[in-house]
């Protein structure tokens, strides 16, 4: 079976904006040699404020198109939201291999010390039983404290962008977490969602140097690594962003992203 995959064939790696640059970051490193497609569907963000509808309705249109399009040898959905929502959609109706991201409650589970874990992620995320069977099969023993905090997605954004992040912004969106009921216990906090890691430095101050934070970047990309494995792969490695929302506003991005490599950016 790996023989038969082009070797220039890109794995394409779909988030609703900057926030799944932290996944890509671990995968190229781990596969220095792949091709690879960053799509952020700005034409969709946010994906946390929509209903489960929507979100599964866009993602799997959306990879049904850019898989005829781009013919990717792998996916890699680097968003929460959509992962918890529609994973096993989308590996219904397309036949590429799907690496999904969903939160870390596992390795959080195995390394909290006081038993009582946060879990940040965007509305839809927090609510979804994708989350509460991970709870039920990892964490059924620990306490874990789910909080929404959307307003992280738009701060993560505008820090790639350039702009001063203000921490009380960061404190404000948290609260929620820092006041809820046993929240003195927390001792590791789960960054379910893909924009998070951004401002790990910033909520780093916010919770102070007991809590440590977790999320899934290293382990999606040892699990794309496993899933290419033995495949061929055509050097040089061409990469390329694409976006679905305006082209103009990635352009300003140009720097960031040829800083991941991206030599074009283009309109999907
Ligand atoms: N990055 C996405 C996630 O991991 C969410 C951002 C959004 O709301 O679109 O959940």
């Amino acid at each position: 079976m790996a023989q038969s995959v082009d070797p220039t064939a890109p794995i394409l790696i779909l988030d609703s904006g900057l926030g799944g640059l932290t996944v890509l970051g671990e995968i190229r490193q781990i596969l220095p040699t792949a091709s690879l497609i960053y799509a952020a569907d700005y034409a969709g963000l946010p994906y946390g404020t929509k209903s489960e509808a929507e979100v599964a309705a866009r993602v799997c249109g959306l990879l049904g198109r850019m898989s005829e399009r781009y013919k990717p040898r792998a996916i890699c959905i680097a968003c929460n939201t959509a992962s918890t929502i529609a994973l096993e959609m989308v590996r219904d109706v397309l036949e590429v291999p799907i690496v999904g991201t969903v939160p870390a409650i596992k390795p959080a589970a195995a390394i909290t010390r006081t038993g009582t874990i946060g879990l940040l992620g965007t509305a839809a995320t927090i609510r979804q039983p994708y989350v509460d069977r991970l709870e039920a099969d990892f964490a059924a023993d620990k306490r874990l404290v789910r909080h929404a905090a959307p307003g992280l997605v738009d701060l993560a954004e505008a820090k790639l962008r350039g702009d001063a992040v203000d921490p009380m912004a960061i404190r404000s969106e948290v609260s929620g977490l820092l006041e809820a009921d046993g929240a003195s216990d927390i001792d590791t906090v789960v960054l379910a969602c893909t924009h998070f890691p951004l401002l790990e430095a910033e909520l780093a101050e916010v919770f102070g140097p007991e809590v440590q934070f977790v999320h899934g970047a290293a382990g999606i990309a040892r699990r794309m690594a496993t899933v290419v494995h033995g495949q061929q792969f055509a050097p040089p490695p061409h990469h390329r962003a694409v976006t679905t929302g305006e082209v103009a506003r990635l352009h300003g991005l140009a720097p960031l992203f040829a800083r991941f490599g991206f030599e074009t950016i283009e309109q999907f």
